[in-house]
């Protein structure tokens, strides 16, 4: 852990997300809209239609505008943001693809002043030269995306590149070129849908109506392409792989982005195909920006569950996403964290925290896990630290020892209410306040009727038997002793027995 810890009060997660879902959205949209504007100009010039021409040169301001100012500073904002909250994780990438960044940023300097030349050349160049520089600008732009999304592909797929470590295994690695398409499919939707947007302001009626209807078909056309990559994404079958469709099922982010996700693509494809192609009369810059909105809510959909499945780890199978390497880390080992961090504060329960718990978590806030401690005690803390990653939750293992690992347990039960249950709640009493005392003490590793499930083994037992299995550690060595008091115990056991009543509610699964 060489890098000092950057606490702030935000998440980071949210921060993340947010510049980076605005950076793809804005940078699919630069390629997409690139070869619209070409292709578009090609045909315009064919014809002679200089009203379309007008709004060709319009839309490539605004094009150029956008994508320059826009895209360049959220792509230097994401650089300062990963580098500042996940130094490790961006670290290995720099380091495995030290000349795909240098091309790729050789590709954007090009792709920028191509863009400039074509916005001021409308006038002042030749429209043969012109175009020429327009396919430039798209070429540029397209082959960033052709690097890039090695890069992106192998945070989710590292392949081969696990045990060659080598550029071109990390590079197009199994879902490269799935994704690629996709990638491709959603800049040609992306670029249609902004032209459609822009179209609608044009005050010609009869360029606004084709116009539109051309962009529309274009959005359409990007649409179908996705799907083929999307296609291709399932051929692969690495997402339908244990690993990721078991986080998949233990997480209720992944199946929520991917039904927004479907959401949002069938209403932007209805909304193209209906206000653009059939009925172009009513794209009007409101409907226009109806369908923005539906595209972006797709992506981010598409890119949140992308982040979501690759838990727990930044670099999959490689690094956990608290920078911590796979291979240095054994769950319930002997080894110090505390001395492999360089800057450390002084407060050793706040360095572990940071980096063992923070670039996922925050006390209170995002993620938080206060909720899920309040209740408890640091000996429960202590103990569940050595099972975090047998938690429903997909999280990689505590990377201290023993030893810091009541260090933090201490340091957080300082942070969270550790009252008896029945105290925190007044009044609550028998087979309810066992519930809470489940939910506190266990459910995170045993959800009922789901992961971890514990029914069966209980099912024969008596009082007697259960309060001996809470007394005792034999279970695991990733479990935690029971340390609630006797009252506490008492209305777990209640609440255990009551599962094979006759009319025990099924519980959903935490
Ligand atoms: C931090 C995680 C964690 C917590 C919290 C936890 N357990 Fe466990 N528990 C485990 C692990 C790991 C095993 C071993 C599972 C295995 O070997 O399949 C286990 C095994 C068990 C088993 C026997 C094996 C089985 O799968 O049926 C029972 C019963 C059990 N736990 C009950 C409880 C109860 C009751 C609580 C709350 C008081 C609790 N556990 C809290 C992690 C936890
Ligand atoms: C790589 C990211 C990551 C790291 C690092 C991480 N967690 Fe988590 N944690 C998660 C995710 C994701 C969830 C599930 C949130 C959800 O269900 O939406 C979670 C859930 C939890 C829960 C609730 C489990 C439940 O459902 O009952 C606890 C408690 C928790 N984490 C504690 C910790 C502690 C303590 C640490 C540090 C030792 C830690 N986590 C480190 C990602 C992480």
């Amino acid at each position: 852990m060489p890098y000092p810890f950057w606490e702030t009060d935000l998440g980071y997660g949210p921060l993340m997300a947010a510049i980076a879902v605005l950076h793809v959205f804005v940078s699919h949209f630069a390629i997409g809209g690139g070869l619209y504007l070409v292709v578009a100009e090609r045909g315009a010039r064919r014809r002679a239609d200089l009203p379309r021409l007008a709004f060709l040169e319009r839309l490539s301001r605004f094009f150029a505008l956008l994508t320059l100012v826009l895209g360049a500073l959220t792509g230097v904002a994401i650089w300062f943001v990963i580098g500042l909250l996940s130094p490790d994780g961006t670290e290995a990438l720099i380091r495995t693809f030290v000349w795909g960044w240098a091309i790729e940023w050789t590709f954007f300097v090009v792709e920028v002043l191509a863009a400039l030349l074509y916005y001021y050349g409308w006038r002042r160049l030749s429209p043969g030269r012109h175009m020429a520089i327009g396919w430039v600008y798209f070429a540029a732009a397209w082959l960033s995306l052709v690097v890039i999304n090695g890069i992106v592909t192998f945070m989710l797929t590292p392949g081969a590149w696990l045990e060659t470590g080598a550029f071109w295994d990390g590079f197009f690695n199994p879902t490269y070129w799935p994704s690629l398409v996709l990638r491709t499919g959603i800049c040609i939707l992306l670029g249609g849908t902004f032209a459609v947007y822009v179209a609608g302001g044009i005050p010609e009626r009869d360029t606004r109506l084709s116009t539109v209807r051309g962009a529309g078909l274009w959005g359409l056309t990007g649409l179908l392409v996705s799907v083929v990559g999307f296609w291709m994404y399932l051929r692969v079958d690495v997402l339908s792989q244990e690993s990721f469709r078991e986080v998949a099922d233990r997480l209720v982010l992944p199946g929520l982005a991917t039904e927004y996700m479907l959401v949002a693509t069938a209403l932007l494809g209805a909304g193209l195909l209906i206000t653009a192609v059939l009925l172009p009369r009513i794209q009007r810059r409101p409907v226009g920006l109806l369908l923005l909105l539906f595209a972006l809510m797709g992506m981010g959909s598409f890119e949140t569950y992308r982040e979501a499945v690759r838990k727990p780890y930044v670099i999959h199978g490689y690094m956990y996403g608290n920078g911590q390497r796979k291979d240095r880390v054994e769950a319930g080992g002997e080894e110090s964290l505390l001395e492999r961090i360089a800057y450390r504060t002084g407060d050793d329960g706040r360095d572990l925290f940071n980096y063992s718990c923070r670039s996922c978590h925050q006390l209170e806030g995002y993620r938080a896990i206060k909720p899920f401690f309040d209740g408890t005690d640091a000996a429960y803390i202590s103990g569940a630290l050595a099972g975090v990653h047998v938690m429903r939750a997909p999280m990689p293992p505590f990377a201290g020892n023993a030893e810091e690992r009541a260090v933090l347990g201490a340091w957080i039960a300082e942070r969270v209410d550790t009252r008896p249950l029945h105290e925190i709640h007044p009044g609550v009493e028998g087979i309810e306040l066992g519930r809470l005392v489940y939910s506190a003490r266990c459910a995170s590793c045993h959800a009922i009727g789901g992961y971890g499930d514990v029914r069966e083994t209980f099912e024969d037992f008596e009082a007697e038997d259960i309060a001996e299995v809470l007394a005792d550690n034999e279970m695991s060595e990733e479990m935690p002793r029971f340390s609630g008091d006797e009252t506490e115990r008492d209305a777990l056991i209640e609440y255990i027995l009551s599962w094979y009543e006759e009319d025990a509610p099924e519980e959903a699964p935490r």
